[in-house]
């Protein structure tokens, strides 16, 4: 008895070691991925490995169910996690418990100029992504803002590559920190909604380089994503998500990308061109990657059966397929088989503090003469909120980013909620736009239907603004089809609705206006002059009426700066004054090369409405004299610039130092002046920080696109200390050497 007890535990002990040693390798965790590859590779049939590379249902691509390999589960978007679809259909479910937390759009994560802030944007858009069974997100986007017409610049990050890249880097490994994979788009130059599918992209390699294609390569080498969208457009006359140059030259041999090529929803256009041009997954095919469908033709991509057939005839080779499949298993060991992964959590109440957070600081304080922000809750009795834009959701609709929410607290409510209590909050429409939202079967539950006629509106509202001590009017654009939305660029410049009429008519009844507007593109405006004080609240969230009304009554100092350049007119803009936008027969160069936004104001003497990285806050920031470590450097040497900064108001606030650096003489054009690096400080009232960055040979190189290397000219190198690119507070020289 006392041996056969002893023969049990025996085995009872020892059985972990022998079922490991039978464990298959790719099975087993403690291999390393690269031999999990090949051992589940040299396990897969033919047939088994072609079901991987493209889709099977809308969102999804087969795993291999022999082998216990799960199918890989996509999911939109960058803002928040996309309500379930039918298997074949855009449409949505009806299921009962995806309605998501939706984080303010990327233009306002980019406007609060906060790593940190990225970084908590994708944890929790990550965890969120996780707790679905996603294991790969559809985002984040960080195409440039070249127009201010493009319908999709609400979902990226502004004008500047070096902000893009500073901004994406953290929330890609936010979210991959859940084991779930980052997939950055649209690669690459998707600056444009007009013609996207077809339009062919000219732009000379230097523009390219330094302007189109740094952000993704910050993506792929600091933030090291898993996975990268081809855009819909050409470039050099292929399909981006089909391109020999972005994807096999530039993304595998260039930068050594080790993960999977996604195409955009029906991005992929040729069975051959996807083989040898570097796709690995082909999604959406006979789809406009919106609502166009072609049913359970998955059997018929590119990538399917005329795939499987080149290969049993020798016409391609199988590592051809190998290749793909290893991208693809490699992403499935990096997330759905790995089983140390974090179980990830939805619409929690901390993923709406963060969402809260993020908005709070990506809002922008353009304008506040007198005064009038912070509304003084002591004087402010009755407070009038006007506006559309003050009541309606904004996060149903835009396209593919479009989202069914837990909840979004609209700037009525969220301002009734913060001051309802200590003064009487009335509302006027003022105009109205669009009756409703609509987006992949997800209707908005508002009724905004108005009998009354636009006189009748425009009359009530300036009734009210006569006799309330405060007008916040809540206007700007909206995420239908012609404004902020997938699909289409806008036309104009203008708001829409007759707003500039209203907004100058509310100027003249009431004082204490404040124009609050909620947009993802920059707008023109006639009535800026009347207007004393104006907030950019951004595409927001579900938080967003919260976040907005902390900031309107001083709760939370505003510390957000622009992302991109508002023009005071579309001729200012360099794609539209050269650049040949939107392009003719599908053809569109980039003549206005590297100089876009304040790269073209500089070069051009223009100035803007409001700058790139103009931002103001609720206290007073001043600048002391910025020193330089030395007066000189050679190419492997660092310099230090230091500049010191205070509080002198009296609150606690955040200030984002901005640091640009010019070449004073180079062998090619370069811009007066470009980003380089910045820090966003917080100091308390009196409180005086010193803020150092170092310069390095990087920060100062250009593409040349004749030697086809980055190259530093020695010479003279002014560095620039601003609170915006308009607003330089102090300047340095050094040589390099
Ligand atoms: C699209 C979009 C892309 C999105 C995809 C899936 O048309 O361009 O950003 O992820 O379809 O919805």
């Amino acid at each position: 008895m006392k041996k056969l007890f002893l023969l049990l535990i025996g085995c009872i002990i020892s059985y972990p070691f022998f079922a490991q040693v039978s464990l298959p390798v790719y099975l087993d965790d403690s291999q390393s991925i690269e031999d999990r590859i090949e051992d589940a590779l040299s396990r897969m049939t033919l047939e088994e490995k072609v079901k991987m590379v493209h889709a099977q249902s809308k969102f999804s691509s087969a795993g291999v169910p022999r082998l216990g390999i799960p199918d890989n589960w996509m999911s939109d978007g960058p803002h928040g996690i996309r309500s379930e679809v039918l298997w074949d259909e855009w449409n949505n479910a009806g299921w009962t418990n995806d309605s998501c937390m939706a984080f303010p759009a990327l233009t306002a994560l980019a406007a609060s100029w906060n790593p940190e802030i990225a970084a908590l944007y994708g944890k929790s858009i990550g965890e969120e992504a996780r707790y679905r069974n996603k294991n790969v997100l559809l985002g984040p986007g960080v195409n440039i803002y070249r127009t201010p017409l493009n319908g999709r610049n609400f979902e990226y990050m502004g004008e500047d590559p070096f902000l893009a890249s500073a901004m994406v880097v953290p929330y890609i490994r936010g979210v991959q920190e859940n084991g779930v994979a980052a997939c950055v788009k649209h690669f690459a130059l998707n600056n444009q909604e007009t013609d996207r599918h077809t339009v062919n992209v000219t732009v000379d390699d230097r523009t390219l380089y330094e302007i189109y294609l740094p952000a993704f390569k910050a993506a792929v080498h600091e933030g090291e994503a898993w996975a990268i969208m081809g855009a819909y457009n050409k470039y050099k006359g292929q399909w981006c998500c089909q391109n020999q140059y972005l994807l096999n030259d530039i993304l595998r041999d260039e930068w050594n990308f080790d993960g999977v090529v996604v195409s955009d929803w029906g991005g992929v256009n040729n069975t051959l061109h996807a083989i040898y041009h570097g796709l690995d997954m082909e999604f959406g095919t006979w789809t406009d990657g919106l609502t166009k469908n072609k049913s359970h033709a998955y059997n018929y991509y590119y990538l399917a059966n005329p795939f499987l057939e080149l290969l049993r005839s020798g016409e391609v080779k199988v590592e051809e397929l190998d290749k793909k499949v290893r991208n693809i298993l490699r992403l499935v060991f990096r997330t759905t088989m790995n089983r140390n992964r974090p179980w990830g959590s939805f619409a929690t109440t901390e993923h709406g503090e963060a969402a809260r957070r993020i908005a709070e600081e990506g809002i922008v304080l353009l304008k506040n003469e007198n005064q009038v922000l912070p509304i003084d809750l002591k004087k402010a009795k009755k407070i009038g909120v006007i506006g559309e834009n003050a009541i309606k959701m904004m996060t149903i609709g835009g396209g593919s980013s479009s989202l069914k929410v837990k909840y979004e607290i609209s700037p009525l409510d969220g301002i009734r909620n913060r001051i309802g209590s200590e003064a009487e909050v009335l509302y006027e429409r003022g105009y109205i736009g669009q009756f409703e939202a609509y987006q992949d079967g997800i209707k908005s539950p508002q009724n905004l239907s108005d009998s009354r006629s636009e006189e009748e509106l425009f009359t009530d509202a300036i009734q009210l603004a006569k006799e309330v001590d405060y007008v916040i009017f809540v206007g700007g654009l909206n995420k239908h089809g012609g404004q902020d939305c997938e699909g289409a660029d806008r036309k104009s410049l203008e708001l829409p609705y007759a707003q500039n009429e209203l907004i100058s008519a509310l100027a003249k009844e009431n004082k204490n206006l404040v124009v609050v507007l909620i947009s993802g593109n920059a707008v023109s405006m006639p009535w800026i002059k009347e207007v004393p004080s104006l907030v950019e609240a951004w595409y927001c969230g579900s938080e967003a009426g919260n976040a907005l009304a902390r900031v309107l009554v001083g709760d939370v100092n505003p510390s957000g700066k622009l992302p991109f350049t508002f023009p005071v007119k579309l001729s200012d803009v360099g794609a539209h004054a050269v650049g040949d936008y939107p392009g003719t027969d599908k053809e569109q160069t980039y003549r206005e090369g590297i100089f876009v936004g304040y790269r073209w104001n500089d070069k051009n003497n223009i100035k803007s409405l409001f700058p790139f990285g103009h931002g103001l806050s609720y206290t007073k920031f001043s600048y002391g004299k910025a020193i330089v470590s030395n007066q000189t450097m050679t190419e492997d040497e660092t310099i230090i610039v230091k500049i010191p900064i205070k509080n002198t108001g009296d609150r606690p606030g955040k200030e984002i130092v901005q640091l640009y650096v010019g070449d004073v003489k180079s062998s090619l054009p370069r811009p007066e002046k470009e980003l380089k690096a910045f820090e966003k400080v917080s100091l308390n009232p009196g409180e005086e920080k010193v803020v150092e960055f170092t310069i390095g040979v990087n920060n100062l190189q250009f593409y040349d696109d004749f030697r086809n290397e980055w190259v530093a000219e020695p010479g003279k190198f002014q560095v620039y200390l601003a609170a915006s690119c308009e607003d330089i507070k102090s300047t340095v020289e050094f040589e390099l050497r």
